[in-house]
């Protein structure tokens, strides 16, 4: 019989409780042992839970009590998730997360405690939510050197951006829609500034590259600025728009960044709908191979959860060989150096001139225009592709000319 202690029963620990009943007998049959809940941590009373003897507000009930071999840490958050799984692991107790922020911020020092103390530290469920990543791009991808992974990494944004695009609903109605349906953060500003899937895209980048990519240094732009004559334009062009988690080799470097994209609806992420997570990989060997599910939500999460669970049974005497190390030189290039497209709406009282000169500045330009009268005092346009520094200075003189009235909604477009 295993025995695990799981700390926090919010959303996703109280869908780990939930599951490991429901589906016990199967569990047991898989992971070879019993797997049974000892503890659950949570600062809240719960006095007419079914599982009410099993709730404690102390730590230590669980660092200290022998008989306890995985800590599943669900409270997120860095502190004190941070100090319960550093002492936990140090403690030689296995754990496994859905704490994205704490992986993508120690997730190196965790790992390397893990390896030092031939234990595990598991975190399926911190990217995609339910949909298998983590473990197939250590295990099933390994003889592969991946090259580039592309992603709709955020439920909530999607969830948001497909009701926009779907039923021309507002993006405060479709936001609150999502948190009712508990795909959003506590904080929602994680979900729609992209902080969730710029962590998401860290964590997916050091564990592909083998170095730890600070997700406080990836470019991240979120999706509050999008509005529906963005989708309308998109629409137009036969694209959508989806926010999107890039990261890619380029030599010895790793471009990586979090935007909101157009992309042709032919594109395999375009048909990527509501809260679902699609991710696509490239590696040298397979070529492209996508991953595609639920991405957030209660029992999908769990899932995850419970699957590290049973895979550290099968394996409880041995390290996985999950790991990245801290870089000694930086390994993120500089964003201005990538190159990239961009879809522009440009303000003005003079059409003609605008055109002029975008054409004159940036050389052959896309000019679309959409039946919305909103649209009238604009040129919209889509750049060739240039460096990002490059289109950057360009749309920084144009907002200083006398005819131009303002830039906005500068939008980056996969055109492959
Ligand atoms: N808020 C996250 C999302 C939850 O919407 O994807 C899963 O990480």
């Amino acid at each position: 019989m295993v025995k695990i202690a799981v700390l926090g029963f919010g959303t996703v620990g109280s869908g780990v409780v939930e599951v490991i009943r429901k589906n016990g007998e199967s569990i047991s049959k898989k992971a070879g042992e019993q797997i049974v809940v000892k503890h659950i941590l949570d600062i809240r009373d719960f006095p007419d839970h079914p599982d009410r003897d099993l709730f404690t507000k102390d730590i230590e009930d669980i660092l200290n009590d022998d008989e306890v071999s995985i800590v599943v840490e669900v409270m997120g958050g860095v502190e004190p998730a941070y100090t319960f799984t550093k002492r936990a692991l140090l403690s030689g107790k296995h754990v496994v997360t859905s704490n994205k922020e704490l992986v993508a911020t120690h997730g190196s020092e965790l790992l390397s405690i893990a390896e030092e103390k031939n234990i595990n530290y598991m975190f399926e469920a911190s990217v995609g939510g339910g949909i298998p990543i983590i473990r197939p791009l250590n295990q099933c991808l390994a003889a592969n050197q991946i090259t580039e992974i592309m992603g709709i990494l955020n439920g909530t944004t999607n969830y948001i951006l497909t009701q926009m695009i779907k039923a021309g609903q507002s993006f405060e109605n479709a936001l609150k829609d999502a948190q009712e349906k508990g795909y959003a953060e506590r904080n929602p500003a994680a979900d729609v500034e992209g902080h969730d899937a710029c962590r998401k895209i860290a964590i997916l980048s050091s564990l592909a590259f083998g170095h730890h990519v600070d997700s406080d240094q990836i470019h991240t732009e979120g999706i509050t600025k999008i509005s529906l004559e963005d989708v309308e334009y998109a629409e137009e062009m036969g694209s959508v728009i989806k926010l999107l988690g890039i990261s890619k080799k380029v030599g010895d470097k790793v471009c990586a960044r979090v935007s909101p994209m157009m992309i042709p609806k032919e594109h395999p992420l375009a048909g990527v709908e509501d809260v679902f997570n699609g991710i696509l990989v490239k590696g040298d060997a397979i070529g492209d191979v996508m991953f595609y599910g639920r991405g957030a939500g209660k029992l999908p999460t769990a899932s995850a959860v419970v699957a590290d669970v049973i895979d550290i049974t099968k394996h409880i005497d041995r390290n996985n060989r999950f790991i990245w190390k801290k870089s000694e030189r930086e390994i993120l290039m500089d964003i201005g150096e990538s190159n990239t497209s961009y879809f522009v709406r440009v303000k003005t009282d003079d059409k003609p001139a605008v055109i002029n000169t975008i054409s004159k500045m940036l050389g052959k330009c896309s000019f679309i225009s959409i039946d919305n009268p909103s649209t009238e005092d604009e040129v919209a346009f889509v750049t060739p592709e240039k460096k990002e520094k490059d289109l950057k200075n360009v749309l920084n003189s144009l907002n200083n000319l006398p005819f131009v009235n303002s830039v906005h909604s500068v939008i980056r477009v996969d055109k492959e």
